[in-house]
C-alpha cells in the first residue's frame, strides 16, 4: 500500500491514461474558444460615462464595433446622442443618456433607464475626468495661489464623481450578472509620476489608480471573482483639455512642454483616441478574464523611457 500523497498528483505523476483524460478535459474547455471569440462583446451591454467626449466617444465606438450595445452617458446629452448616432449609422446599437456625475440621483436614474432599455449592464467605462486651468500652475498663478475650491473640483471630477459614484451605482446593478462584469477606469501618466504644473490632476489620477486596485480586491473577495476592475492610463492625446498646454494658442506650434512630451515618447507621436480601443476591448472582454486590478499604460512607451 503506497502512502497517500500530501497534495494531489499532477498530470506528470499520474498514469499516462489519467494524464490523457486531464489533457482532453483541458482541451474541451479551451479549444472551442477561438481567439476572436475571446474579444467578442456581442450581447453585452456597456455604459460609457463621459462618452460624449473625445476619448470616451472613441471608446464607445470601439466597444460597439466589438459587438456591444453601448449606453453613452454624459452631462451634455447632445454630445451623447451624437456619439450614439455615429454608432447606429454604422449598424451598431447605442443610445445617449443625460447624467451628471456630481449628482447621485441622476446617475441612479440613468442606470435605471439603461437597465430598463437593455436589460442589464455588463461593462462600465468611467471616462468622465480632466484637469482645470484654474488648478494649473503658471507664471500668473503659482502653487501658493491655487484655490482650494478649484483643486477640490478636480478631485471630484476625476475621483469621487468621475469614478467612485458611478461605480457604486452601476456595480450594484451588475452584482448578480451570471457572466460577471468589467469596470474600466481612466487613469493617466501622471498617476505613475506626477507631471509638472498640474498637482491636483496628478493627485486625483493617482487616487483613481489606487481606487481601481482597491475595488478590484473588494469585489473579488466580497462579491464575485467574475467582477473585474482595471484601468487604462492613456499617454498624451492632443485634445481640447490639454491643447492650451501643448500647442501655442497664436501659432499652433508645439510648446516647449509639447516638444518635451514627444521627445520622451519612444513612438514619437501623440496618441489618437482610436489607439485606446484595443486595450479597452481586451479589458472589457473574456480575453482578459484572469486580469483584475491593473493600470495599463497606453502611452507609446512614455512611462518606460527614462529619458536617456
Ligand atoms: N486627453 C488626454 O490626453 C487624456 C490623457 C489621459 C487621461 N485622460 C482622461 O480621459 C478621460 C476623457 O478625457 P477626454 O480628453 O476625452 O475629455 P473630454 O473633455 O473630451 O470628455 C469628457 C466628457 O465628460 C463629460 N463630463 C464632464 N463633466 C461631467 C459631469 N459632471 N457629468 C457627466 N459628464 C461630464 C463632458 O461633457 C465630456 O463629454 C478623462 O478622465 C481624462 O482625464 C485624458
Amino acid at each position: 500500500m503506497g502512502v497517500a500523497p500530501l497534495w494531489p498528483s499532477n498530470s506528470f505523476t499520474r498514469s499516462p491514461a489519467a494524464a490523457k483524460t486531464i489533457q482532453v478535459k483541458y482541451l474541451e474547455r479551451v479549444a472551442p474558444v477561438g481567439t476572436s471569440a475571446l474579444f467578442d462583446l456581442s450581447g453585452r451591454v456597456a455604459v460609457v460615462t463621459g462618452g460624449g467626449g473625445v476619448l470616451g466617444g472613441a471608446i464607445a465606438e470601439g466597444l460597439a464595433s466589438a459587438g456591444a450595445t453601448v449606453a453613452i452617458a454624459d452631462l451634455l446629452p447632445d454630445m451623447a446622442n451624437a456619439c450614439a448616432e455615429r454608432i447606429r449609422a454604422r449598424g451598431g446599437k447605442a443610445k445617449g443618456y443625460a447624467m451628471n456625475v456630481f449628482d447621485r440621483a441622476t446617475i441612479q436614474s440613468c442606470c435605471d433607464a439603461i437597465v430598463q432599455d437593455f436589460g442589464r449592464v455588463d461593462i462600465l467605462v468611467n471616462a468622465v475626468g480632466g484637469n482645470m486651468k484654474g488648478a494649473t500652475t503658471s507664471p500668473e498663478q503659482t502653487f501658493f495661489d491655487l484655490p482650494a475650491d478649484t483643486l477640490q473640483k478636480v478631485f471630484e471630477l476625476n475621483l469621487t464623481g468621475g469614478t467612485i459614484l458611478p461605480s457604486q451605482i452601476f456595480v450594484k446593478a451588475m452584482l448578480d450578472n451570471p457572466g460577471g462584469a468589467s469596470i474600466i477606469n481612466i487613469s493617466s501618466m501622471n498617476a505613475f509620476r506626477p507631471l509638472t504644473r498640474i498637482p491636483g490632476y496628478s493627485a486625483a489620477k493617482a487616487a483613481v489608480s489606487n481606487f481601481t486596485q482597491w475595488l478590484a480586491v473588494h469585489l473579488a473577495q466580497e462579491y464575485s471573482t467574475k467582477l473585474r476592475v482595471n484601468a487604462i492610463a492613456p499617454g498624451f492625446f492632443l485634445t481640447e483639455q490639454n491643447r492650451f498646454l501643448l500647442t501655442d494658442k497664436e501659432t499652433g506650434e508645439p510648446t516647449q512642454r509639447g516638444r518635451t512630451i514627444i521627445g520622451h515618447t519612444p513612438m514619437g507621436r501623440y496618441g489618437t483616441p482610436e489607439d485606446l480601443v484595443g486595450a479597452v476591448v481586451w479589458l472589457a472582454s473574456d480575453a482578459s478574464r484572469f486580469v483584475t486590478g491593473i493600470v495599463l499604460p497606453v502611452d507609446g512607451g512614455f512611462s518606460a523611457f527614462s529619458g536617456v
